[in-house]
């Protein structure tokens, strides 16, 4: 069986996640979404309620499990002895933290590669950052999150 990580904040999940996902199904059998920790970033949702919302989202797919996780990537990994890591590319300046962020993944264990995905053309500029800033502004944000996901912002 072919699994993945795919690892983020998620500080909230978006549809522009929710592509990377989809896509990164077509090649793997099972995937799992690691809510993890960005040492920059100071989230507005905890962890357990970004877990909570996310499995609200996902959980009619057997294939999509979602968990959390407060250490490395590549320990999480190891321990589920999980071989790739799934990440989507924006044009918008990832390339070279990504680059980075891969390489040092691999370095600290060989065994692990990281998959990147193109963003797709309508979430490009999309950024959970952003997303939250409109909400908070009273924007209407149901093209850029996933309808469950928008439930639970509203709760
Ligand atoms: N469509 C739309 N937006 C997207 C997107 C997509 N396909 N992919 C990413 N984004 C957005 C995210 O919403 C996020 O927005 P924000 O900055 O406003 O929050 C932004 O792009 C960056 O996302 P991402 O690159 O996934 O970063 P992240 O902060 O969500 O995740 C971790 C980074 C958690 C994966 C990384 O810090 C990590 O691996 N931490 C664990 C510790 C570790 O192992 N570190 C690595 C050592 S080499």
């Amino acid at each position: 069986m072919k699994t993945a990580i795919y690892p983020g904040t998620f500080d909230p999940f978006t549809l522009g996640h929710d592509d990377i996902l989809q896509r990164a199904l077509r090649v793997f059998d099972e995937i799992t979404i690691l809510v993890a920790v960005s040492p920059a970033k100071k989230a507005l949702f905890s962890q357990a309620e970004r877990v909570k919302m996310i499995k609200t989202h996902v959980e009619s797919d057997p294939r999509i499990k979602v968990d959390a996780w407060d250490g490395l990537i590549v320990e999480y990994a190891k321990k589920k002895d999980i071989n790739a890591i799934v990440r989507g590319l924006r044009p918008t300046g990832d390339f070279e933290m990504e680059f980075q962020m891969a390489s040092m993944n691999n370095h600290l264990y060989g065994e692990i590669d990281t998959f990147f995905l193109p963003t797709g053309g309508k979430h490009y500029f999309v950024s959970s950052s952003l997303v939250k800033e409109l909400y908070k502004h009273g924007r209407d944000v149901s093209e850029f999150v996933p309808e469950a996901i928008l439930k639970c912002m509203q709760k």
